[in-house]
């Protein structure tokens, strides 16, 4: 590749091919300190091509300067643009649907047997919405009104998504249709192709920016948490943390979810296992 020359005096730039930006360790602990999750330095082709459209956007060279870049960032929207190249959102309604049938047919009667007000529930990395949205249409459908769920992710730009609660039709065609008639509107005219989660179960989700490192005390307990698909990128060290959190948000008696391709193996915590990836706190 040849040399570009910006001016008649100035130094010439040399053009940076994708995935070309130095040395990516100060990033990578950056993204290890700020999100827990961990790169290693093998993925760094997979950071350079998530990456670099966003640093030969902003005109920079080097990780280095876009290290310095987030770090001055007082909004931490450049953290979240980060975050979002380099993990997944991937997300769908029903997403292990045994933990919906669990929850329905276990968790809530036993919860609510148990007391009077509403049951409160916490998606805490809830992508665009529709973990939530499933607990709270799964709720319903169990014939449970009184649930108030938080739902949370650290990326601003998911969550912007979650609280419209729009999708594609694609996203909610597998579902069955008198479910999808009761907690579902489809678009017209301009909205067509598009279906909207109804008000109802909208209103049972209160939608937050939370970065579960960040969390010490929300000053408040779930009866259930959902904590799916975002531990996996976290090392031990950072699981035991956010374990730990997760568990002191958890009333006596609540449930834990966690996705089935992870695990509390090596994590010390004082949970029982209750089903696969489903675990509760001691009443
Ligand atoms: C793969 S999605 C999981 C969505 C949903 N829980 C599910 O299982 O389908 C992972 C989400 O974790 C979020 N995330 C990553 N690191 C996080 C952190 N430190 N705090 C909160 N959310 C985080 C990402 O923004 C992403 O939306």
């Amino acid at each position: 590749m040849g040399t570009v020359h910006a001016g008649r005096h100035a130094a010439p730039i040399q053009p940076v091919d994708a995935g070309d930006f130095g040395d990516a360790r100060a990033l990578i602990q950056l993204v290890h300190d700020r999100c827990g999750i961990s790169l290693g330095e093998h993925k760094r082709e997979l950071i350079g091509a998530r990456l670099g459209k966003r640093l030969h956007r902003l005109g920079l060279r080097t990780y280095a300067e876009y290290v310095r870049h987030v770090e001055r960032d007082g909004t931490g929207e450049e953290l979240t643009i980060l975050i979002d190249a380099i993990t997944t959102n991937h997300t769908s309604f029903f997403r292990e649907p045994q933990h919906f049938t669990l929850l329905a047919e276990r968790v809530l009667p036993e919860l609510a047997a148990r007391r009077t007000g509403p049951l409160t529930g916490w998606s805490a990395a809830c992508s665009s919405g529709e973990e939530p949205y499933t607990i709270a249409v799964a709720a319903l459908e169990a014939g449970y009104h009184q649930v108030r769920l938080l739902a949370s992710d650290i990326s601003t730009r998911v969550l912007a998504k979650a609280r419209q609660g729009v999708y594609p039709l694609e996203r909610v065609e597998g579902l069955p249709r008198d479910l999808l008639k009761r907690h579902f509107e489809k678009g017209l005219g301009a909205q067509e192709g598009l279906a909207r989660v109804a008000a109802p179960v909208r209103q049972m989700v209160e939608f937050r920016a939370l970065n579960l490192l960040e969390i010490t005390s929300l000053n408040r307990s779930f009866d259930f948490i959902f904590c799916r698909n975002v531990m996996i990128y976290f090392d031990k060290s950072t699981q035991q943390r956010v374990v730990a959190m997760l568990e002191r948000h958890l009333s006596p008696g609540g449930y834990l979810f966690i996705a089935h391709s992870e695990s509390l193996n090596g994590v010390r915590h004082g949970l029982q296992w209750v089903a696969p990836a489903v675990y509760r706190r001691r009443v």
